[in-house]
C-alpha cells in the first residue's frame, strides 16, 4: 500500500510539500461527464426544464393569476380623448368642481396631496397614463383609502375629473407632498395648441 502510493508521488516539491497523482474516483468522473451531457439542454431550452414546462411556464402562470386579481375597469374612454379633455376649458371647469367636492379632502385643494398622494408631480403609484389614472379613479385603491368612484360619480364627471387631474401635471401646489411611486410622464400633456 505504502509503496503503491510512493510510486504515484509527483516529481515536484513546493516548500517541502509533495503531492500524489491519484486519479479521480470513477463515480465522481461519471457524475462530471453526466453534467456535460446535460448542459446543452440548458442552451436549447433555457428555463424550460422541469415539470409542466419549467420556470417560464410557472412564472407566466403566476403573473396571469396575479393580473386576474387586479381590478381593471373596462375602458369607457380612450386615453387620447382624456388628453383632449384635459385641454378643454369647459371640461376642466367641470372637472375642477368635481375635484373640489370630492377629492380635495385627501389630495389637497391644489392636488399637492394630504392623505392621498401628490397629483401634480410626474411620479405615480398606479401609472400616469391618462387611461391608468382613469382606471385608478374608477376602481380606487380600497386597501389604501382611495375610494372607487365608479358608482359615486356620473361617467361624464369621472372623465372630467380625470382630465382635471391630468391638467394638474407640472403645476406648483403650495405644500407639495414628496413624490411617491415611479416616474411616468405620459400624462404630461403637450402644450395646448389652441
Ligand atoms: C378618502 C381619501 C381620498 C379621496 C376622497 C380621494 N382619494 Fe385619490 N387617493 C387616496 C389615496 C390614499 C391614494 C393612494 C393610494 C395608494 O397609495 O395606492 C389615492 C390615489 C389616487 C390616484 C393615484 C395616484 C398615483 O400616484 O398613482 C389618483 C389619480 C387619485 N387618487 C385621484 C383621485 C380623485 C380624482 C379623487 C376625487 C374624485 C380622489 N382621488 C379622491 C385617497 C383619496
Amino acid at each position: 500500500m505504502a509503496n503503491k502510493d510512493e510510486d504515484r508521488l509527483l516529481e515536484h516539491e513546493y516548500d517541502g510539500i509533495r503531492e500524489y497523482d491519484n486519479p479521480l474516483p470513477r463515480w465522481w468522473l461519471w457524475i462530471f461527464y453526466a453534467t456535460i451531457v446535460f448542459v446543452p439542454l440548458y442552451y436549447v431550452l433555457p428555463g424550460r426544464l422541469g415539470q409542466n414546462g419549467g420556470n417560464v411556464a410557472e412564472y407566466e402562470a403566476e403573473v396571469a393569476a396575479y393580473k386576474a386579481t387586479q381590478p381593471v375597469a373596462p375602458p369607457t374612454i380612450s386615453g387620447e380623448r382624456l388628453l383632449a379633455l384635459s385641454k378643454d376649458r369647459e371640461a376642466l371647469e367641470e372637472g375642477r368642481e368635481v375635484f373640489t367636492k370630492n377629492c380635495v379632502v385627501c389630495h389637497g385643494v391644489d392636488g399637492g396631496g394630504v392623505i392621498g398622494p401628490n397629483l401634480t408631480d410626474n411620479a405615480w403609484i398606479h401609472g400616469g397614463t391618462p387611461s391608468a389614472i382613469h382606471n385608478t379613479v374608477i376602481v380606487g385603491v380600497l386597501a389604501k383609502g382611495m375610494p372607487s368612484w365608479e358608482r359615486l360619480l356620473k361617467t361624464e364627471d369621472l372623465d372630467h375629473v380625470v382630465a382635471y387631474v391630468i391638467s394638474l401635471q407640472g403645476t406648483k401646489p403650495a405644500t407639495p407632498k414628496a413624490p411617491e411611486g415611479v416616474v411616468d410622464t405620459v400624462a404630461a400633456a403637450p402644450p395646448a395648441d389652441k
